[in-house]
């Protein structure tokens, strides 16, 4: 991808080995634990652009917008400790009104990176569950708003294969599509967001080789993967923080309005609407992510593939209220 594109469309090439951080964070940030590359060319090896512990200076932003960079890079092995850093300073990139909120919820995306992938390996989940209900509040104030354009938010969002990326891209998105369809109520988008960043926790304990494998699952290994729903939700249950929602939320975002999905396989006018609108969502952002076993859509054909299963496994209003919403610039 040339500079000229990337500054187009906010993406960030794909460096093997490194990860990329938005320039536009890095300045709230200041000094960072982690050395920070620059890429000035495609094709071409990241160069050392600011050692560890140094604060990028006035004079190297200037630098770094008239390459029309916009993103610098970590080395992959020290992306952890770079997001535990950021973890650290979150409430206060979260307030910063100078970046905008895309930006935020990418800082948001970076920070929680390495306590998702911490917390959803203890055996006991409550620390994730806590982590999703504060990551749940933060973004809903954050993107509740109309001053955030979901194409906007797409083009600043990961959309790789990792589990922290998936969670909060959903969560984006549910807040934005619930936005959309009229929920306005303070309380219930901190519910939504949260739900949708709890919504595969059944899947915490299922292996990675399993959960990422190219070929034809077994019917042991589907029975494993579709019963993830219910193992959230017997999870879940007996918190009683959660309302009704958004434990379906978890236990029915796999159902199809024409009874065909799993866990039970009920109809349309028995799944909760929470769950018909994070269903559409979590298809969304899986097909548009990159995958170990197939290529991302690019959303326009992203939006055709919804729109073809509207009606048959997603709520066809709530669909068509999401793509819309998509075409928006
Ligand atoms: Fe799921």
């Amino acid at each position: 991808m040339s500079a000229t594109t990337a500054r187009n469309t906010g993406e960030a090439a794909v460096v093997t080995g490194y990860e990329p951080v938005q320039i536009e964070l890095l300045a709230c940030t200041g000094a960072t634990g982690v050395d920070l590359f620059a890429r000035y060319a495609p094709r071409t090896p990241p160069m050392l652009f600011c050692r560890a512990g140094h604060p990028i200076t006035p004079e190297q932003f200037l630098e770094l917008r008239e390459a029309g960079l916009q993103h610098l890079f970590v080395r992959t092995g020290e992306f952890n400790q770079f997001s535990t850093q950021l973890f650290e300073s979150l409430d206060s990139v979260i307030q910063e009104e100078t970046l905008p909120r895309t930006q935020r919820f990418a800082a948001v995306q970076l920070a929680v990176a390495s306590e998702v992938d911490r917390t959803l390996r203890l055996i006991q989940c409550e620390a994730f569950v806590s982590l999703a209900e504060r990551i749940g509040h933060n973004l809903s104030a954050l993107l509740a708003s109309s001053e955030v354009v979901p194409i906007e938010l797409f083009h600043i969002a990961r959309h790789d294969a990792h589990t922290f990326t998936h969670v909060t891209n959903v969560a984006g998105y549910s807040l934005l599509l619930a936005t959309q369809l009229g929920i306005n109520n303070e309380n219930e988008l901190k519910q939504i967001a949260t739900g949708a960043m709890l919504h595969d926790i059944g899947k915490r304990l299922i292996s990675a080789r399993i959960l990422e494998k190219s070929s034809r699952l077994s019917n042991a290994e589907r029975e494993l993967v579709e019963f993830h729903p219910q193992r959230g939700f017997e999870e879940l249950v007996d918190h009683r923080e959660f309302e009704f929602g958004q434990l379906m939320m978890v236990y029915q975002h796999h159902e199809h309005i024409d009874g065909n999905g799993y866990p039970v396989g009920i109809l349309g006018d028995e799944i909760h609407p929470w769950a018909k609108l994070l269903a559409v969502v979590d298809v969304f952002d899986a097909i548009t992510g990159k995958r170990p076993y197939r290529k991302p859509l690019a959303v326009s054909a992203a939006l055709e593939c919804l729109r073809e299963k509207a009606g048959s496994h997603f709520d066809r209003e709530i669909t068509e209220c999401w793509i819309t919403a998509m075409k928006q610039t």
